[in-house]
């Protein structure tokens, strides 16, 4: 039992205002119906902006498939002595989901386990910006890397009880890049077993189309908005992308032409390089 995908993020950001001029004007999200949401498909919305202090990620809500799939994850992670709490109809509706259980990894990061999504095909994702269209579908929203200096027990917490499959290591010195999947995408979640200012190293948007990569890069140009590393190939996921500092400090990866895993054939890699070429500081 796994998993199926990233279905939302939740950020505390300090400057909504410039987080969503940022996040659609920029990036090429759209507002989605409910202020504070953004869209990236046809669903509701995909990630959503909390006022707070953080700057930071306030939790991750990943995809079940069925709700006895969750009937049975949330089993298993209270047996194995997690918080676990289902969401009530206030969360659910907030979420725009059918059913949801809250739960809490080991680094302290609220995780929302959830299945049925309000789905907006009766309204098209339209980019602000003409972004064609976003990669999610079965891939679910984009990966998140994430600081975790308890490495041990974040990598038993997705791995053991919510079904992550490793998909490769990259070492950087005494520090080792752990890379996660839970569905084609090469990773949702890798995990970087150190401290950090912030919970959240970066996420990341792919985008269907390669030209929109680098309409995107003149956009941050044009908008003064830092580029954090310069435009690269990536040795593992050999997705060609570029970073860029959010309004929260944190980075965004918005790439392109990322590889799929079968796990059928999937065997795991080890690299020393984050890069192929690129990703040199912005
Ligand atoms: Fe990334």
């Amino acid at each position: 039992m796994s998993v199926s995908s990233l279905g939302y993020l939740g950020l505390s950001v300090s400057d909504t205002g410039a987080w969503t001029r940022f996040a659609c004007d920029v990036l090429g999200l759209m507002p989605a119906a409910e202020e504070g949401k953004l869209r990236i498909d046809s669903r509701e919305w995909r990630i959503a902006l909390h006022e707070g202090s953080e700057d930071d990620i306030a939790y991750a809500g990943f995809e079940v498939a069925s709700p006895r799939a969750l009937d049975d994850l949330e089993a298993k992670l209270a047996s194995a002595g997690r918080p676990v709490k289902r969401g009530d109809d206030a969360l659910c509706k907030e979420r725009g989901v059918a059913q949801l259980v809250v739960t809490e990894d080991p680094g302290g990061l609220a995780v929302e386990l959830f299945c049925g999504q309000m789905d907006r095909g009766n309204v098209p994702f339209a980019s602000p910006v003409g972004v064609t269209g976003f990669h999610t579908g079965d891939q679910g929203l984009g990966h998140i890397v994430l600081a975790a200096p308890e490495i041990d027990a974040v990598r038993s917490f997705y791995v053991d009880l919510l079904g992550f499959r490793l998909s490769d290591h990259i070492s950087m010195g005494p520090v080792v890049l752990e890379f996660y999947h839970c569905n084609p995408r090469h990773h949702t979640i890798a995990l970087l077993p150190a401290p950090l200012p912030k919970r959240m190293h970066h996420m990341m948007l792919e985008v269907e189309r390669f030209d929109d990569v680098g309409f995107a890069h003149d956009r941050c140009q044009e908008a003064g908005v830092p580029i954090s590393t310069t435009l690269g190939k990536h040795t593992n996921d050999q997705m060609v992308s570029f970073y860029v500092k959010t309004p929260s400090g944190f980075d965004l990866e918005y790439g392109f032409g990322g590889i799929a895993v079968d796990d059928a054939t999937w065997s795991i890699g080890r690299y020393d390089k984050t890069s192929i070429w690129g990703h040199k500081p912005g």
